[in-house]
């Protein structure tokens, strides 16, 4: 009889009968297992990186009529801060023109009455989609005077080369 085991001597662990470049295996992908959780624990609760909640939804048939996308345009809500309340619609942006002072710090929050639209500005790390029920958000600063030009970068129908608009960032002392 070999010693290597009939069932009569099964060693007292469990793990002990398990190939060990097998078991090296497993404990790989449960070392695996415990670092994604940890990361998408971290980035969710300790970083508050979230999808967008129930306070991003709007409905895209009335969201013109009240609040503050019934007045899209820009805000100054700090020294140098701003946020902007845009509308994307078939086939233009609104407001289509947006003037910051140079150093601006903008918070861009977007939505789309009708279709899915995009929203991209030249030049920055503005590059969104825009789907009709939710509000994108999304910050940027602006550094460099000069215009920024921005565009639907979805195709949302017919005219929809036709829809762009720029942001101007005026240099300082002016
Ligand atoms: Cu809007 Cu393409």
């Amino acid at each position: 009889m070999t010693d290597d085991g009939g069932d009569s001597d099964r060693p007292g662990s469990a793990t002990d009968w398990i190939d060990p470049l097998e078991r090296n295996w497993l404990r790989f992908s449960i070392a695996l297992l415990v670092v994604f959780s940890l990361a998408v624990g971290i980035t969710g609760f300790v970083l508050g990186f979230q999808v967008p909640g129930e306070h991003d939804r709007v409905d895209p048939n009335t969201v013109a009529d009240s609040g503050p996308f019934s007045e899209p345009g820009i805000q100054q809500i700090g020294s140098g801060e701003y946020k902007v309340y845009m509308l994307a619609k078939q086939f233009f942006f609104e407001p289509r023109e947006i003037t910051v002072p140079q150093g601006a710090t903008v918070t861009f929050h977007v939505t789309s009455t009708d279709v899915q639209h995009g929203l991209k500005i030249q030049d920055t790390n503005v590059n969104m989609q825009i789907v009709p029920g939710h509000v994108s958000t999304l910050t940027a600063t602006f550094d460099e005077a000069g215009e920024y030009p921005f565009i639907c970068h979805e195709f949302c129908g017919l005219a929809h080369a036709g829809m762009f608009g720029t942001l101007t960032v005026e240099p300082e002392g002016e």
